[in-house]
């Protein structure tokens, strides 16, 4: 019994490594172009952005991580949306914390594009003074470059700055489609994450769902019902593959569940 437990422990750390050995990183051509930001730490700590170094305070985005990598890989998928049922549950910090998590994985390009154009706020959360405008020029039906931003040498940020009007339209679009997939054959990113609009208060996020793989959907402890979170994942199940509900904002935690691998 221990020698098969063994075996399956082994088994699973050589997937883990293999996990984290895919491509090699971006090291060159249209990565580089890209202007690169340095996101203030303090400013990152104080919006709860936790994961661009190991530690106890990443450890559970990690592991989010190290999941959302098997099934997109057993998938060959690339394409995840992170949406809620309502607003504020914590879908831009959580796109935000996985993406940094993603990118301590040198050898993955990870691309992160803010696509809830109603309250957009990742350029907020990072501290952005030159806020790009990706969006903006999806609406001029444009993929430009320019708007698109670089932390370290292996994460893509495309930001929208400010909202746009009729959302759902733009989203819904072919030739938005279109300049996503531009985007995706230029960046050639392991993983995409949309930063979406929430399911129940609008029809933007659904406008866009027939462009994902799957489906991340971010519920806030003690806030979102389960009412909200069973018509969300029926009205994302008929669009996509739903991977699973993210429980944010959780006041108490078991010891088990709150204890970090870094421990
Ligand atoms: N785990 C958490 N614990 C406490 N506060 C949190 C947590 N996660 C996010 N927040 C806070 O909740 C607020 C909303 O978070 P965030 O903007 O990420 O949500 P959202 O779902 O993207 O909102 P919106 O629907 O407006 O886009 C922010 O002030 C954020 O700092
Ligand atoms: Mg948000």
């Amino acid at each position: 019994m221990e020698r098969i437990q063994s075996a399956l422990a082994k088994a699973r750390s050589a997937r883990d490594r293999k996990l984290q050995t895919g491509t090699p990183a971006a090291d060159s051509g249209p990565w580089q172009e890209l202007a690169e930001i340095r996101p203030d730490q303090m400013l990152l700590a104080r919006n709860r952005i936790v994961t661009r170094n190991p530690g106890k305070n990443a450890a559970s985005f990690d592991v989010m991580r190290t999941n959302l990598l098997r099934a997109l890989r057993a998938n060959s998928w690339t394409r995840v949306a992170v949406t809620s049922p309502t607003p504020g549950s914590g879908k831009s910090t959580v796109a935000l914390n996985l993406a940094f998590s993603l990118a301590r994985l040198t050898d993955k390009r990870v691309l992160l594009v803010e696509l809830d154009l109603r309250r957009p706020s990742l350029s907020g959360i990072l501290g952005l003074s030159d806020v790009p405008q990706f969006a903006t020029r999806l609406r001029e039906g444009q993929l430009d470059m320019t708007q698109v931003r670089r932390v370290g040498s292996n994460l893509a940020l495309a930001l929208s700055g400010t909202g746009v009007t009729s959302p759902a339209e733009l989203l819904s679009a072919p030739r938005t489609a279109d300049l996503i997939d531009a985007l995706e054959a230029r960046l050639r990113p392991d993983v995409i994450l949309f930063d979406m609009s929430p399911m129940l208060v609008s029809d933007d996020a659904l406008a866009f769902l027939d462009q994902v793989d799957c489906a991340l959907m971010v519920a806030a402890a003690e806030e979102t019902t389960v009412a909200e979170i069973e018509k969300c994942g029926k009205d994302l199940a008929m669009r996509t593959q739903v991977l699973g509900v993210v429980l944010n904002k959780c006041r108490y935690m078991e010891d088990e569940e709150s204890r970090a691998y870094s421990d």
